[in-house]
């Protein structure tokens, strides 16, 4: 295996020290880029590029050209796994993801059956060891997957919901239809990052983007206890490395302590909640990713450069951040404003980690 030349990133995640604050961006590689948005032609659709290693690998390394980034992630989608259990994933064009045979009534929910990940994903997997072979050390790579509980709004509503009124109708009414479909989430999303570790994935991060949806004890029932099992069964350490697991619930600020019980390396902040008293609560235990709102970036350079120097101050001196948007940066942001970010991380953080 190729050693590592650049780990500040896996440091950071394990609170070891480090030089300055690394940094990536959720949703690095996107529709703001225009050399994926030639990418995405070429290939005809966004699956094409998913479902191809050379896509997958060609796209996951494009920011790293443009940005000195401190980690890579894959390029896939959550939705491989719902679409692996046989729901038919399709993008309707302008509308997001949707899916053709949504769960809605008990037979469907009962015949659902975790898949068998090796027969139905290679294709992440394949793409999970190009894209370590082309990164060839420079950074580390990042694999993924949605939570139990953010896969099933998807899989429930059939796409996107301002309201999740089936998935609550189900909750509220018929809970034990919901926990078997979380039950049969979990045990394919511990399988599916474990074939990604195995395939070189050197750190993962949950997706619970859907979680802050929920009031605190639905959350601990449907959402935080399906993470629990996972991080209970992923792989820890591989190529002699321990591998960080990242949980990150938008809209989950409040429960910072219930998700640091875990066992998870690491928490991700969405912008709306303060990082520095974040850190007092939970920093013993966890690292913290985030939490820049990615809607600073439609802003100037010079604001761009204030709110990152404010989480920086915020988070304060020593390890165990690492520098993130709160969510997924938009497509319409200026890919040059995405580099001032990068930039002033680099440079305006190495101050807090002089010994
Ligand atoms: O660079 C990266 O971060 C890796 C790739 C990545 C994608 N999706 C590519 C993508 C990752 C980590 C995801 C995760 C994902 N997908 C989440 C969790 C994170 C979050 O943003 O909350 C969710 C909820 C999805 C589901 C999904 N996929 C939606 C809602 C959409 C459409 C809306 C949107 O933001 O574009 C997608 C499509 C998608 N996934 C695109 C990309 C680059 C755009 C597709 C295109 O090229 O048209």
């Amino acid at each position: 295996m190729t050693q590592l030349k650049n780990d500040v990133f896996l440091r950071a995640l394990l609170n070891q020290t480090v030089e300055y604050t690394p940094v990536w961006m959720m949703r690095q590689a996107g529709r703001y880029l225009p050399e994926y948005r030639a990418t995405r032609a070429r290939a005809g659709s966004f699956m094409g590029l998913c479902t191809s290693p050379d896509y997958a690998t060609e796209v996951t390394l494009q920011p790293l050209e443009r940005f000195p980034l401190d980690a890579a992630i894959l390029f896939s989608d959550i939705l491989t796994v719902p679409d692996a259990m046989g729901l038919g994933l399709y993008f309707a064009e302008g509308e997001g993801p949707k899916f053709e045979r949504p769960l809605r009534d008990e037979a469907a929910i009962k015949a659902l059956v975790a898949p068998h990940v090796e027969d139905k994903l290679q294709y992440v997997f394949d793409a999970v060891s190009s894209i370590r072979k082309a990164l060839d050390g420079r950074v580390p790579l990042i694999g993924f997957s949605g939570s139990p509980f953010t896969l099933a709004c998807y899989m429930i509503e059939g796409g996107g919901s301002a309201d999740f009124r089936h998935l609550k109708a189900m909750m509220y009414g018929r809970p034990e239809l919901l926990h078997h479909i979380l039950d049969v989430n979990a045990r394919t999303v511990t399988e599916y990052l474990n074939a990604q570790i195995r395939a070189g994935a050197q750190a993962v991060q949950i997706f619970d983007t859907w979680g802050g949806a929920l009031s605190g004890p639905a959350y601990r029932e449907f959402s935080l206890s399906y993470m629990q099992q996972i991080v209970s069964g992923l792989i820890r350490e591989h190529e002699g490395r321990r591998v960080p697991v990242i949980l990150f619930t938008k809209g989950g600020g409040q429960w910072l302590e219930a998700m640091a019980e875990t066992g998870a390396d690491a928490l991700g902040l969405d912008w709306t909640t303060d990082i520095g008293e974040a850190r007092a609560r939970v920093g013993d235990k966890v690292a913290l990713q985030g939490n820049l709102d990615p809607n600073v970036l439609f802003g100037s350079p010079e604001g761009i450069e204030r709110e990152v120097a404010r989480i920086l101050a915020s988070y304060g001196t020593g390890s165990g951040h690492v520098f993130n948007l709160g969510h997924g940066i938009s497509q319409f942001a200026d890919p040059a404003h995405a580099g001032v970010l990068v930039d002033s991380v680099h440079r305006l953080s190495r101050t807090y980690h002089t010994q």
